[in-house]
């Protein structure tokens, strides 16, 4: 494998793991790495073309230089936007995991870091037989957190990062995502946050209305790309 990769979790689904994985992927590209976002298995998704696309990865394929084949982004699209394992029995899809690592290897193979977006939260099963845990330590073991900045987030951290450590993976680092823009005490929940999670806060991503503009919301410290 010549890549770094990271799996990219979240304290929970829709808390912004694509919104952050898109702006870590243009903060990567500003500091001249080759970077790509993975999508590996995707539920929800429509029909374009006569291809089943999801928005995840199809934002993750457009954030990525070099620019990869949207069936290395997404292997795995499953339409139904539930559970992967059941949006999966719904399909009649079996995943394979060797087609996954296929994918990732050509993706490794272009890119100087690869980031690999897990489906909800860490605990959630990605397939029948495949944990979000089997991912990452099939990737080498580096997770990055997404924090979606709202009540009960401390919890959800803690949670996710005490589950990272007992499955034997490493925190490499955690972005904080301001999803509610009334989330009051924003910067003491980060303080607390950053107290309680052993690994560095690589930024706060603020609420921006529509979820766009993650492009420029990252500023990277070389020493911690230097870490991976
Ligand atoms: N900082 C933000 N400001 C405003 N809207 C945001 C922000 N981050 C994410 N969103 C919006 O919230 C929704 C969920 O974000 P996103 O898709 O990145 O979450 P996710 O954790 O990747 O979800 P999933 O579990 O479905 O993969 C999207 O509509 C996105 O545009
Ligand atoms: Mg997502």
């Amino acid at each position: 494998m010549s890549a770094r990769s990271l799996l990219v979790t979240g304290t929970d689904t829709g808390i912004g793991k694509t919104h952050a994985s898109v702006a870590l992927l243009h903060a990567l590209r500003a500091r001249g790495h080759r970077a790509i976002g993975m999508k590996p298995i995707a539920s929800g998704c429509e029909r374009i073309d006569g291809r089943w696309r999801n928005e995840d990865a199809l934002a993750l394929q457009a954030a990525s230089d070099p620019r990869p084949a949207y069936d290395d982004v997404n292997p795995v699209a499953l339409p139904e936007p539930t559970a992967p394992t059941l949006a999966a029995r719904a399909a009649g899809v079996t995943v394979e995991i060797a087609a996954l690592h296929a994918a990732h290897g050509r993706l490794a193979a272009a890119a100087d870091i690869v980031l690999v977006e897990g489906a909800g939260g860490w605990e959630a099963p990605l397939a029948e037989g495949l944990e979000h845990r089997d991912l990452a330590r099939y990737l080498g073991g580096a997770v990055l957190l997404v924090v979606g900045m709202r009540l009960g987030c401390l919890s959800h951290a803690r949670l996710t990062a005490r589950a990272i450590a007992a499955d034997g993976c490493r925190l490499v680092g955690w972005i904080g995502n301001r999803i509610d823009p009334a989330f009051a005490r924003a910067d003491d929940y980060v303080g607390l946050l950053s107290d309680a999670l052993p690994a560095p806060c690589l930024g706060v991503l603020p609420f921006v209305a529509g979820g766009v503009g993650a492009r420029d919301a990252l500023r990277l410290d070389p020493d911690w790309i230097a870490t991976l």
